[in-house]
């Protein structure tokens, strides 16, 4: 009797919801013709053209209904500060993020940004040694561009900010392989579509990756405790289970090293790619050959420009918010809307400001010197319909929620540039070859990947 009841009660609940209706100053409703899922496998499947689409046909704000849950998404770029500034309606989705950052802040950035930054040179120094990479001198090696910058970096960083050992490089290969295997089938990890084989691949990758990186394991010097074992040991105090914290840390490992080695693969690509522009960031890099070291990434604003266009056309993060109580926000045009509370707010920047033919002519096309001046300056004025766009791009998030790790990771991109474009003959092992196309399904999910690799050869300069 009970249970006819609760399912009676269940259903209705559920016919109530699947009957909603947009209410007056709502955004336009548009839940797709596949009850409860909605447009869910659209947007799984390629989220920027799904988003475009959506777009076109409702303009700057809509609501969509995907897998069960409203989504607000919300393009019109000059507002996104003042509305996701609001965070007591605007919630971060989960208490683990809120706590990462903490931690994060208070143990990486205030403290050690400047130690972090020379270890990351030393670190990264050293694995471009021609004993760390298997090279004679004059020698050629092949190598696909991804893997070859993916894999220097995220070792860098996984030294640089976990603090590990570096003597073994047959483990830090191993960590690496293994990390690439959850980063592979994270899009899918995330919506839940990996099939048992998959499930079970991700599953052992993050009992090999926990084996390798809980504290006990990683570098525990008195004044320099790990980040993630300072993590890993207040989740424990705060009593979340033992498998929340393997998935909350491989999570934090993602965040930490899975966007820097994507990005510097396509500053690399599209410089490979670009005569012109690789001739004068080489220039520029000739120019402060007799700057100090610590120096030489100071005054480089081509490379600084070839550095913004890239993130422009391949930070793809999807920003999201759970909206805890009704809100009203307004449109950079005066126009209100009422947020609904349950719901979900999302801005997505990669469609608006970086792609949009309104601010950036040919948003689809590379070009280098995009963000200068033609007196050589950092071009900071652009314009959407006479009005100054307050971020022409939004790579590193919103300003109540600004990537912490954004200044390491530009000296991370930039040293491997720099070490590379110096220290190395580099080439496209066929000279008219193009870049990848990205692989549609890592929308939302930060720096795009490609969907195949540009073949380099590579040797030490002699
Ligand atoms: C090109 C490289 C990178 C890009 C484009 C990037 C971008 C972002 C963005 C957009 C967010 C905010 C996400 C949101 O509000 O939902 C974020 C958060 C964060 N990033 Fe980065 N990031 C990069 C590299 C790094 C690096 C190298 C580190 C650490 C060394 C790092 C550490 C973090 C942390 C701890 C957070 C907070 C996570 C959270 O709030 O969930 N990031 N990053």
């Amino acid at each position: 009797m009970m249970w006819t009841a609760l399912l009676l009660l269940g259903l209705a609940v559920l016919l109530l919801y699947a009957r909603r209706t947009r209410r007056r100053n709502e955004p336009p409703l548009d839940k797709g013709m596949i009850p409860w899922l909605g447009h869910a496998l659209e947007f799984g499947k390629d989220a920027a053209k799904f988003l475009t689409r959506m777009k076109q046909k409702h303009g700057d704000i809509f609501t969509v209904r995907a897998a069960g849950q409203y989504i607000t998404v919300l393009l019109d770029s000059n507002c996104y500060d003042a509305v996701l500034s609001d965070v007591v309606s605007l919630d971060q989705t989960s208490y683990a993020q809120v706590l990462m950052k903490r931690i994060f802040i208070k143990s990486l950035c205030q403290n050690y940004c400047h130690l972090e930054n020379f270890s990351m040179q030393n670190n990264l120094q050293h694995l471009v040694t021609p004993s760390e990479m298997g090279l004679k001198v004059s020698e050629w090696k092949k190598d696909g561009l991804f893997d070859f910058c993916y894999s220097l970096l995220f070792k860098t960083g996984y030294l640089t900010v976990f603090g590990a050992e570096k003597n073994n490089s047959a483990a830090l290969a191993e960590i690496y392989e293994e990390f690439r295997r959850f980063d592979k089938l994270l899009p899918k990890l995330a919506r839940t579509t990996e099939n048992k084989e998959e499930k079970q691949i991700a599953s052992s990758a993050r009992e090999k990756l926990w084996k390798w990186l809980t504290p006990s394991r990683l570098d525990r010097k008195p004044e320099r405790q790990s980040w993630l074992g300072n993590y890993v040991q207040q989740l424990q105090d705060e009593g979340v289970d033992a498998e929340t914290q393997r998935r909350a840390m491989l999570l934090q490992l993602w965040v930490t090293q899975g966007n820097a080695g994507p990005a510097a693969f396509w500053v690399l690509g599209y410089l490979l790619t670009h005569p012109e522009a690789l001739r004068t960031v080489r220039e520029e890099i000739q120019g402060g050959k007799h700057l100090r070291p610590e120096e030489k990434q100071k005054n480089t604003p081509v490379f600084d420009s070839v550095l913004t266009e890239t993130l422009r056309l391949t930070a793809a993060a999807l920003i999201t918010r759970e909206v805890k109580q009704d809100k009203k926000i307004c449109l950079s045009n005066g126009q209100e809307y009422q947020l609904r509370r349950g719901d979900r707010l999302c801005i997505f920047p990669f469609i608006s400001p970086q792609m949009d033919p309104q601010i950036h002519q040919q948003p689809e096309m590379f070009q280098f010197d995009r963000f200068l001046n033609a007196d050589g300056t950092k071009k900071k004025d652009f314009f959407k319909e006479g009005l100054r766009v307050k971020n022409p791009s939004v790579p590193w998030g919103t300003k109540d929620n600004l990537c912490p790790g954004r200044q390491f990771a530009v000296s991370a991109i930039k040293e491997l540039v720099f070490t590379i474009l110096t220290g190395f003959d580099l080439e496209l092992c066929e000279k008219n070859a193009k870049l990848p196309l990205v692989d549609p399904s890592r929308y939302g999910f930060g720096i795009l990947q490609p969907a195949g690799d540009l073949e380099i050869r590579y040797r030490i300069r002699s």
